[in-house]
């Protein structure tokens, strides 16, 4: 290509020819192959995968999906599914309020809706789960709006293009004007797709691989030499640390005693062994004892585990009991074999863990 040519072609123009050699091939996109025969991407894919994406990993959330569209492949099928069972599937995935809000919004759609995703981004944030950044992404990648697509590694990548010194979270408006800016109206979904993925592959965090990145031309940070300095952030706020109490009673059969949270607040409508002392973030003490009247013994070391606000130091006590004794009002004992299916969350899953795996 000559000079003349390379200048008069966009940032948009370089990178749709970088993403058609290299996109990552992921569950909810379809290939250049299928795109090239005028194909698009199915809405309801899109929407879930994007709800799964919120604060989680691509390598996270592939199995998921998985098993998510094999057993509820349209739309219509989540609404009809039972919450509970969307919450086992959706267990290990973290914040749990998004479960309930896919579950919300797969009713609307398809009771209000007829089963078709409004096509407009101000259309899609009126849905339960869907803020401004997701609802740009699906109607950016399922219906080709222009929408300005930012995520946290389009935030990295402009911040470097444009050598951006105001730090995030502040930068956020400058950000998203720049990528309105460039957004094309032909393929916007591809663009904003070829935006997160240079994100994630070349223009990473620590050692960016400026060599192969097909915008480097026009990268303010890597003609000073100096990508690794942006985005430029705010000191971040220490954690503060809780800590509070859980009881494993595992019955002679290896059945574990277990109850449903509320479904308002932390972790809502999610399974747990009981638990005490830690998740109101005024520290009362709901103090409520064991479960059971058993021997409990506390294990050695605490489960620690570390949620968006605050990290958890939870002292475990276990307690072995006989296979007659009865499961307290609203709690069920779990046996193996159903465990792994129950909704349990992360950190619920490391305390049984725990607790079962030492003697
Ligand atoms: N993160 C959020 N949405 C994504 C997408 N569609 N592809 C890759 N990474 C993403």
């Amino acid at each position: 290509m000559t000079a003349a040519i390379r200048s008069r072609s966009t940032t948009a123009d370089s990178l749709l020819a970088w993403y058609d050699r290299h996109a990552r091939r992921l569950p909810w996109r379809i290939g250049p192959e299928r795109r090239k025969q005028g194909e698009r991407p199915d809405p309801y894919r899109v929407w879930l995968s994007e709800i799964m994406l919120q604060q989680t990993t691509v390598a996270a959330v592939g199995p998921y999906f998985g098993r998510f569209v094999t057993r509820w492949p349209q739309v219509e099928d989540l609404a009809a599914a039972d919450t509970d069972s969307v919450m086992q599937e959706w267990a290990g995935l973290g914040y749990y309020s998004r479960a309930r809000n896919l579950k919300r919004c797969a009713e609307i759609v398809a009771a209000d809706h007829g089963g078709r995703f409004p096509q407009t981004a101000a259309g899609l944030a009126e849905l339960p789960g869907i803020g401004p950044y997701t609802a740009a992404a699906i109607a950016a990648i399922a219906f080709d709006e222009p929408a300005p697509v930012v995520d946290g590694n389009v935030e990295r990548v402009v911040s470097r293009l444009r050598r951006i010194e105001t730090a995030m979270p502040k930068a956020k408006a400058l950000v998203r004007e720049y990528v309105a800016e460039i957004t094309p109206k032909k393929r916007p979904g591809c663009f904003a797709q070829a935006m997160m993925d240079l994100g994630a592959t070349i223009c990473t965090p620590k050692r960016p691989t400026c060599a192969l990145c097909p915008i480097s031309e026009g990268c303010e940070a890597h003609a000073e030499g100096d990508p690794e300095r942006f985005p430029v952030k705010a000191p971040k706020k220490e954690k503060p640390t809780r800590t509070g109490k859980a009881y494993v009673a595992v019955r002679s059969d290896g059945a574990v005693l277990l109850r449903r949270r509320p479904d308002k607040g932390l972790l809502g409508g999610m399974a747990e062994v009981p638990n005490e002392g830690w998740a109101s973030a005024k520290g009362e003490v709901e103090a409520e004892g064991p479960p059971l009247r058993a021997e409990w013994v506390r294990l050695p070391a605490p489960v620690t585990h570390t949620f968006t606000h605050f990290h958890l130091v939870l002292d475990v006590y276990r307690a072995r009991v006989g296979s007659k004794i009865a499961a307290p009002a609203e709690a069920w004992w779990s046996p193996p074999a159903k465990l792994g299916r129950e909704a349990l969350p992360t950190v619920m899953r490391k305390v049984v863990a725990a607790a079962t795996e030492t003697g």
